[in-house]
């Protein structure tokens, strides 16, 4: 599946005032000074900016997303608040046009229940982080398998439900990119979304000292 849909419903969300989010990954993510941090999904920019504001001037905040719309958006909500230690890049989550090991701490709200392939997005994560660096993630799980004509409709996908996984599959795919020590920071009651019941989650976990950046 590519991501035309994604773009064009992002594209169209940009400039509304709806709430994109499904936890509070920011909240927990405590930037620090110097740090270079990103945003996978960074939508409106909103959280590439906060984080910007706390690393200072000796760190950085990228996003990343793959929406003309929103990036458009992001970069215009930057200048207007006069954030200049911003980056906002356009890449698919499964192909992070970032280094290996370049980055400190990496969030992500509501983002990686849409990619087709999020095997591979938890291994660019773990690939872009320096060892030692962290992740916190909002997302969604499903409370059961998604059937398989709403898990291929790309409009489903865009609108935050049909890419859901379970919880079990989302945390082996965790383990097999690499990170051990996941906590789980704060998770929903199910409640129905489209046409399934889901929860949201926030996780986090730190890329082992000793670990190889090597994509797979
Ligand atoms: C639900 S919105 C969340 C935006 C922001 N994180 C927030 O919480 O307000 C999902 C964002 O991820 C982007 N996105 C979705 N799938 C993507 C993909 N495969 N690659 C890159 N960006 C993607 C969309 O364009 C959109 O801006």
């Amino acid at each position: 599946m590519d991501t035309h849909h994604i773009n064009i419903r992002y594209s169209n969300l940009a400039e509304s005032d709806c709430c994109l989010s499904c936890g509070k990954a920011i909240n927990f993510a405590k930037p620090q000074a110097g740090e270079v941090c990103v945003d996978l999904g960074s939508g409106r920019g909103t959280d590439v900016i906060r984080m910007a504001q706390s690393v200072g001037e000796n760190g950085k905040a990228i996003g990343v997303d793959v929406s003309e719309g929103m990036l458009k958006k992001a970069e215009k909500n930057a200048q207007k608040l006069g954030v200049s230690n911003v980056h906002f890049i356009q890449s698919e989550l499964e192909h992070i046009v970032l280094d290996d090991s370049s980055i400190d701490l990496l969030i992500s709200n509501c983002t990686i229940n849409h990619a087709t392939d999020k095997q591979q997005v938890w291994n660019e994560i773990h690939r872009i982080l320096k060892k030692g660096g962290r992740f916190v993630v909002s997302d969604i799980y499903s409370l059961e398998e998604v059937p398989e004509k709403y898990r291929n409709d790309a409009q489903a996908v865009a609108e935050c439900w049909a890419g859901a996984i379970t919880k079990d599959e989302y945390l082996n795919q965790l383990t097999a990119a690499g990170f051990t020590n996941i906590s789980i920071l704060e998770e929903s009651t199910p409640y129905p979304k489209g046409s399934i019941e889901v929860s949201s989650f926030t996780i986090a976990a730190t890329k082992k000292k000793g670990a190889c950046s090597c994509s797979s």
